[in-house]
């Protein structure tokens, strides 16, 4: 088959639902509208947006992001717009909230599954599996009966038995289902052995040419994805994938992987990925850790800040020679920053639009450009050198901070007596009235052994909110003394979980310990970058405080429409 010939592979991207299962991950639904129109520029063919009986806030997010993004085919290739997805389990009532989620969208999918294993089906659900093969033809039909295109998983296929798979499958094409995803959900499967299976569904089940075969891999074993990749040579043509291979536990097939593989080796896989733009890469997974705090590992294939950095000299000395001795991707095709100089305080507004271009940024609005370009003044004044990654921290700080605004910074004063205790005083706004909006003006003051602890101490004294800091993390974004700090804190509502008795400290504990002792408590995350790490500490903390207080503000409204007419 000519390289012209060959089809596109369907990306299904998961970040949103399997990806926010990841322990600790809570996004708002304005993060969720940022990343799906970030994966939707990139060319995702398929966004499973979310699970919408799990929660209010879930269907809002899937409501919401197949109304505004739903139509966009701004940025992609092929000019159609996303098929937007929700998952639903094989129950009627599920599948019916799943399908007013998705409603708004032009094109769109429901996402049924059910359990096939034997482990499953006897402790999990306890069922037989005549039972099993009637509930799941049963939710296919009902989900054919509201939207034409439906896609059914046989969860855990990776450890059902072959045969059995082959029945249920056949069974549910002929209730219509149109895509059948091939889970290996906890992760067991080796390439050979997935390809294999695959490879025997697609022979034995009849009716299997109606139907699109999908990959999803988890990672437990660090295979996901070769296992995927297995999959499409044995005839898959979708895989489904998250940004930075976010997912439960070990987490899914990494979207940029599979799809720089599939790059590299454009001979050796039967599918293309000429929809796809992958110059947009790096800048959502920058924006999917950033907006998660699920930072990546230095050494992560493709997006990691090792993934292209040369440390030994007989590397360095190779790759000045030639790129290619030791680079088989150039970093700009992901739109990995060159780290070289690029602006000064002496640029104006046209050289950052032609930069942020470079780096893939054409989109903003000009209220957005220019709140970037009065940002990257400030920085400009006090750094002298302002690189890529300091124009990505500062787009993806203007992300975070959307339309939250219950609470402002105004300013902080810190006086430290070397190595004893430090003063801090701080001053806010806090909202009186929403409409017109009105700010009453606060001061207070917090003595602590830190700095960082006597600011967020001094912040904490004038919130009434209830909430206690369970993360703190800090970062330079570039090396350099005059490098921009970048702080996530992470708060609970105090109602959600046990406080904190010594609230607001900085923890000693890795994050992830302390985001696993508070499970089911919801975590709010603030980001903020600033030259000063103090500040940024500040204005993190606000970022996390106002997320609480608009959540708390959405609960009420959802409340009242509820009680409404
Ligand atoms: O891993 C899994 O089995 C899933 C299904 C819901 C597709 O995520
Ligand atoms: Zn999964």
């Amino acid at each position: 088959m000519s390289q012209a010939e060959k089809p596109n592979i369907v990306f299904f991207d998961t970040t949103l639902r399997d990806g926010e299962q990841s322990p600790g991950v809570t996004l708002s639904v304005q993060e969720k509208l940022d990343i799906a129109r970030q994966l939707s520029r990139m060319g995702i063919n398929v966004l499973e947006a979310g699970f919408p009986v799990a929660s209010e806030g879930d269907f809002r997010a899937v409501q919401a992001i197949a109304k505004n993004i739903g139509p966009l085919t701004e940025g992609r290739k092929e000019g159609v717009p996303m098929t937007i997805c929700g998952l639903a389990r094989a129950v009627n009532s599920d599948i019916k909230r799943c399908f007013d989620a998705i409603e708004p969208a032009p094109r769109k999918r429901i996402h049924t599954f059910l359990a096939t294993s034997d482990i499953h089906l006897k402790y999990k659900l306890k069922i037989s599996r005549e039972q099993c093969i009637e509930r799941a033809v049963a939710a296919v039909k009902y989900a054919r009966s509201l939207c034409e295109d439906v896609e059914f998983s046989p969860e855990d296929a990776g450890r059902s038995e072959k045969e059995f798979l082959c029945t249920v499958l056949a069974a549910v094409i002929e209730a219509g289902a149109t895509t059948l995803n091939i889970p290996d959900t906890v992760g067991y499967n080796t390439p050979e052995e997935y390809a294999a299976i695959m490879k025997h569904l697609i022979q034995n089940t009849p009716g299997s040419d109606k139907v699109i075969w999908s990959t999803h891999c988890h990672n437990d074993l660090g295979l996901a994805t070769a296992n995927t990749l297995a999959g499409v040579v044995a005839g898959a043509r979708q895989v489904e994938v998250t940004i930075n291979g976010i997912g439960e536990r070990a987490g899914n097939t990494a979207f940029e992987e599979v799809c720089m593989a599939l790059y590299t080796h454009p001979t050796l896989f039967p599918v293309g990925i000429k929809h796809i733009d992958p110059s947009q890469i790096y800048r959502v997974s920058k924006m999917v850790s950033n907006l998660t705090g699920m930072s990546v590992q230095s050494n992560k294939a493709i997006v990691g800040a090792n993934a292209f950095a040369h440390e030994s000299g007989i590397h360095q000395d190779g790759v000045l020679k030639h790129q290619e001795t030791y680079e088989i991707i150039r970093p700009e095709v992901v739109g990995v920053p060159s780290n070289s100089l690029v602006l000064g305080k002496h640029s104006g507004r046209n050289a950052l639009r032609t930069h942020l271009e470079k780096l893939g940024v054409s989109h903003l609005t000009e209220e957005e450009f220019q709140s970037v370009f009065e940002r990257f003044k400030k920085i400009a004044d006090s750094k002298r050198q302002v690189m890529d990654e300091d124009l990505m921290a500062l787009l993806d700080d203007q992300t975070s901070q959307s339309g939250l605004e219950h609470f402002r910074l105004v300013n902080v004063q810190v006086f430290t007596t070397c190595g004893t205790s430090a003063t801090a005083t701080v001053r806010i706004q806090t909202l009186a009235s929403a409409d017109p909006p009105t700010y009453e003006t606060h001061e207070d003051a917090a003595t602590a052994p830190g700095a960082v602890d006597a600011i967020f101490s001094a912040l904490h004294r004038q919130i009434t909110l209830e909430h206690h800091m369970v993360g703190y993390d800090v970062h330079g974004v570039t090396g350099g003394s005059d490098a921009l700090g970048a702080v996530t804190v992470k708060l609970v509502n105090s109602k959600d979980g046990t406080p904190n008795p010594k609230s607001p400290t900085i923890p000693s504990q890795p994050n992830g310990f302390i985001e696993r002792t508070l499970q089911g408590a919801r975590i709010f995350k603030g980001q903020a970058t600033d030259p000063d790490v103090l500040l940024a500490g500040a204005k993190a903390y606000i970022n996390a405080l106002n997320r609480i207080a608009l959540d708390k503000a959405m609960n009420i409204s959802s409340e009242l429409d509820k009680s409404g007419p």
